[in-house]
């Protein structure tokens, strides 16, 4: 896993770049424990850091109508807001795997609401190692509101 700004780290330079990183990290294995994965056996889960400085799990819950499934971290973004939070500093995923494995495209959208500098760690559950990145080098030139702004002005201006 590599690219600019995405970078291959272990535990515990997770938690020298994050203080909230092992309290992320254990909220994170309970909910993937609690994932709800019946079609995939692939369980996630997720904490986001919230602006509060309060942290929120999340899980995958799958549907038997697939695309109706949520991702872990978009799960953990549900809870935050719905608690009342409206920004999220920083997300940690585990998949059940050897590497880390990177939040899909449509998670990196939502979590890109926030911000380009949500620090996204991803940690494998059967390894050691940690995936590291800014939202903004996981997902550069995103859609955004600036682009529904844009089309709002177009309107007016015609
Ligand atoms: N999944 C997540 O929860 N997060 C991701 O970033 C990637 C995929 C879930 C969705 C589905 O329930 C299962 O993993 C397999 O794709």
């Amino acid at each position: 896993m590599s690219g600019p700004g995405i970078e291959s780290i272990d535990r515990g330079e997770a938690t020298a770049r994050l203080p909230d990183f092992p309290a992320l990290l254990e909220m994170a294995l309970l909910a993937q424990s609690r994932a709800r994965a019946p079609y995939s056996g692939f369980n996630v889960g997720a904490a986001v850091l919230a602006g509060s400085g309060r942290l929120y799990p999340g899980c995958n819950v799958e549907s038997a109508s697939y695309g109706a499934t949520i991702c872990a971290e978009r799960s953990a973004v549900v809870g935050a807001i719905a608690a009342g939070e409206t920004s999220v500093r920083a997300c940690v995923v585990v998949t059940p795997t050897r590497e880390p494995s990177s939040p899909c495209g449509i998670c990196r959208q939502l979590l890109a609401e926030f911000g380009p500098d949500v620090a996204v760690f991803a940690v494998a559950s059967l390894g050691d190692g940690v995936m590291a990145a800014r939202l903004g080098d996981l997902l550069p030139v995103s859609f955004g509101a600036q682009d529904l702004r844009d089309a709002t002005t177009d309107k007016a201006d015609g």
